[in-house]
């Protein structure tokens, strides 16, 4: 039973620091040239694209305080087409392929994708200013 409620605990555990080292590294490879560095949507391609960079560590205060995990995670995997990420057909196709994850929101959505995905929200999530 000691055991059983171990599982249980593991798997309600906030992300786990090695999947927020893995987001931040593909943060910096894939996503800082637009969205900058720290994220603050000043990367050096920011100037060159017509689309304003939104700044992704004030996705919770635009969000009235909280960080929507579930839509975050549909964004970067492309399932809510974003007109800078190349439209409904995602850009990172390539980067998020092979590495399936599942994992549960925080309503409690099972939610199938990339493992990169997962890292990518949770290390968002872990830079989310207050206000
Ligand atoms: C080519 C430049 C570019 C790259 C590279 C890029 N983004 Fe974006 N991103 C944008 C633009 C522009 C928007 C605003 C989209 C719009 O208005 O349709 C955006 C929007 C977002 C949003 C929505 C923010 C919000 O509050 O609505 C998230 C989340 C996001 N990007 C994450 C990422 C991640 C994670 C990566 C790397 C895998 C990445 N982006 C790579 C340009 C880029």
């Amino acid at each position: 039973m000691l055991r059983f409620a171990c599982l249980i605990g593991l798997l309600a555990a906030p992300a786990a620091a090695e999947d927020v080292a893995l987001g931040e590294a593909t943060f910096q490879g894939a996503c800082a040239a637009c969205h900058g560095a720290g994220a603050a949507g000043d990367g050096p391609m920011a100037d060159l694209i017509t689309l304003p960079v939104p700044d992704l560590t004030r996705i919770a205060v635009r969000n009235g305080g909280e960080f929507p995990w579930l839509k975050v995670v549909h964004l970067i995997d492309g399932r809510t087409g974003l007109r800078g990420h190349g439209g409904p057909m995602p850009l990172f196709g390539a980067l998020f392929a092979g590495d399936t994850g599942a994992a549960d929101a925080p309503d409690g959505t099972p939610v199938i994708t990339s493992k990169r995905v997962l890292a990518l929200t949770d290390y968002l999530a872990s830079i989310q200013v207050k206000e």
